[in-house]
């Protein structure tokens, strides 16, 4: 299985790169299986997330993922965005490869780690 158009598109020009300097929240996670990272950075007001941003460290599939994960969640509820699944996220970007499946993990782990306080 190829990555489809859209997922390309995502990891050739991502969205939502950068840093939020004054986030309310920042988390940065690791992927267990190949070490790639993801840093996300979010505003959050009265239970709505305002702005969102990443940076991550990975392969094309982590890049693209993260970075559809991370315009995902602008305009969202905390609530919502807390139900977001790996499935979720790779199934909008057209699917994944058996072999990198798991590179979805890590915005969806970001998204629970980043929004734990909230
Ligand atoms: Fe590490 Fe894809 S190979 S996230």
């Amino acid at each position: 299985m190829a990555y489809s158009e859209k997922l390309l598109d995502y990891f050739q020009n991502p969205r939502c790169v950068g840093e939020i300097p004054d986030a309310h929240a920042i988390a940065e996670v690791s992927n267990p299986v190949c070490g790639d990272v993801m840093k996300l950075w979010v505003k959050v007001d009265d239970g709505r997330i305002q702005d969102a941003k990443f940076k991550a460290q990975g392969c094309s599939a982590a890049i693209a993922t993260s970075s559809y994960a991370t315009e995902m969640l602008i305009g969202m509820r905390v609530a919502e965005a807390r139900r977001i699944t790996r499935d979720q996220i790779a199934e909008a970007l057209g699917g994944l490869p058996a072999s990198k499946i798991h590179c979805s993990v890590l915005a969806s782990d970001a998204i629970k780690e980043v929004l734990k306080g909230f």
